[in-house]
């Protein structure tokens, strides 16, 4: 993908007022006026920062920031003040797009180095902090820009260090301490790099991010952490040795060959635990036979998410560390219809042995993904396995485009995976597997069919995957609506989001 410029993120240890940068941020919450930082630096600017706030309603409240020159009266040349809304509501993953924004202000201004204030919300909360600071600064500049031909797109961003101050008086730091808030940046840059790569797979069109795309990218991944990542590439010659009836039912009537990707990362030290993330890697899902309307197939290279969000992370993963042996799985094709598509009224066999009559053509990634599951369940016999599929337009109904729906039957696994989303901050929640529903899901011809009624659409969809995941403890998330998004927030533009990275490798190196 593209080689992006790197912007460097360090911790500045001087008093914050005395920085000499092109731009110093910093947060308020609430009535600036009662913040010291904010009244110590309009004493020194002759009150012109109380006098600019008044007059743009500056309340420093989420999503507000004001800016002005210091015209030599501070070292900076100038000051901008962002608005942190509710101190006791702010959650630490807040601080993301607060970083964003300062890092986007920056580039519009053309700041080359930026001191950032990070807030004061206690000693306990600093290295959370100033990880998610880190990422709010490489997500924010993220921008997807290959196509565009104007010179503007072309310049390089302004930006290029940013400095955050953890101690307004710029108090020494304990030698130790400074040691664990530089290493809070690295895992802030990496993991927020990795979703970024995960925004590029995503963003880009069908026609570049094949299956075989998918796959190279795996492999470079692997290369790039040679010792401790390595990768298989299943053809679709293997896939059928191996009886995945359903997965290749979807890609046969694509020209794009279908792809088995199965990445592994083994610790230095025996393995805690087997841990695999399974990825629904459909490049483009025109629907099949049973074709999507226009406007709804119009954004269906989305469709690998779940792929570009497990492969990704197994970056982040290997330069981080984990105590865990990963597995990642994603089974890659491309829904289309052709003279050699699968039909309606097919039943396909699965790797399993389960047989499955096809009523609905577009209800492909749940075929795609139970044999990715049985495979995992046979192959690799993991402690615990995960799915992350743009499954269903029902979760969306049913939660909104922001919020994953999740869906287990294991209580102690889908806990803790719950606990590092909400650690990350991304939005998630729990939908019930009703084995009621499964009723909808019978067939007259075959063991069952793909599809059941409108009703809890994203749950029959997750009852027809747990067919095949059977006892191995799982956890099902639907990541429809929040992979891609139509509308930004200052750490995610529209378009491909990520979404899943930070909790994938939340998990993976801190559970
Ligand atoms: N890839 C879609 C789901 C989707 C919809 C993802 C919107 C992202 C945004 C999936 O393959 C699909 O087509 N699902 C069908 C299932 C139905 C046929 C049972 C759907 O949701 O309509
Ligand atoms: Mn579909
Ligand atoms: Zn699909």
């Amino acid at each position: 993908m593209d080689a992006k410029v790197e912007t460097e993120v360090v911790v500045l240890t001087v008093a914050f007022l005395t920085a000499t940068v092109d731009l110093m941020a910093f947060v308020v919450f609430g009535d600036p006026n009662k913040d010291s930082t904010f009244k110590s630096a309009d004493a020194i600017l002759g009150g012109v920062l109380s006098e600019v706030a008044a007059s743009e309603h500056f309340e420093g409240k989420t999503g507000q920031s004001i800016s002005v020159h210091t015209h030599g009266r501070l070292p900076a040349k100038r000051v901008m003040v962002l608005g942190g809304g509710s101190r006791s509501e702010f959650t630490n993953p807040g601080i993301r797009d607060l970083a964003a924004s300062v890092a986007q202000a920056a580039n519009k201004a053309g700041a080359a180095a930026v001191a950032f204030l990070l807030p004061a919300l206690g000693a306990n909360r600093e290295t959370a902090l100033i990880q998610l600071a880190a990422e709010g600064v490489v997500l924010g500049t993220y921008k997807f820009s290959r196509y565009l031909t104007g010179e503007d797109h072309k310049r390089p961003a302004a930006l290029k260090s940013l400095g955050i101050v953890v101690d307004a008086k710029g108090k020494k730091l304990l030698v130790g301490r400074a040691k664990a808030l530089s290493s809070a940046i690295t895992r802030g840059r990496t993991i927020a790099t990795a979703v970024n790569h995960a925004r590029d797979l995503i963003n880009e069109p069908a026609a570049v991010v094949t299956p075989t795309a998918l796959a190279s990218d795996a492999q470079a991944i692997a290369k790039r952490h040679k010792g401790s990542v390595t990768v298989t590439i299943l053809d679709a010659k293997k896939c059928a040795e191996l009886g995945m009836g359903m997965f290749l039912a979807v890609g046969q009537g694509s020209d794009q060959e279908s792809k088995f990707i199965h990445m592994i990362y083994k610790p230095a030290k025996k393995a805690k635990k087997k841990v695999c993330f399974i990825g629904k890697g459909v490049t483009f899902d025109s629907g099949g036979y049973s074709l999507k309307p226009s406007q709804a197939m119009e954004d269906m290279k989305v469709d690998m998410s779940g792929a570009a969000a497990v492969i990704s992370s197994m970056d982040a993963i290997a330069t981080l560390g984990s105590e865990f042996e990963i597995h990642v799985v994603a089974a890659c094709c491309e829904n289309l219809v052709s003279g050699r598509a699968y039909k309606l009224g097919d039943v396909l066999k699965s790797m399993d042995g389960t047989t499955v009559e096809i009523n609905n053509t577009d209800a492909e990634g749940r075929l795609t993904l139970g044999d990715a599951i049985t495979y995992v369940r046979e192959k690799i016999a993991p402690d615990e396995m995960f799915d992350f599929a743009t499954l269903t337009g029902a979760c969306m109904v049913a939660l909104g485009p922001y919020t994953a729906g999740v869906m287990s039957d294991h209580e102690s696994l889908v806990k803790s995976w719950m606990s590092a989303a909400e650690r990350t901050g991304e939005d998630m929640w729990r939908l019930p597997l009703n084995n009621r529903l499964r009723e909808q899901l019978k067939s007259q011809v075959a063991d069952m069919r793909n599809t059941g009624d409108r009703f809890g659409g994203a749950i029959t969809a997750g009852l027809f995957l747990k067919t095949f995941a059977k006892d191995t403890p799982w956890v099902h998330v639907d990541i429809a609506g929040p992979a891609s998004l139509g509308s930004s927030r200052p750490s995610q533009p529209k378009g491909g989001t990520g979404f899943a990275v930070a909790s994938i490798v939340e998990y993976a190196t801190r559970a």
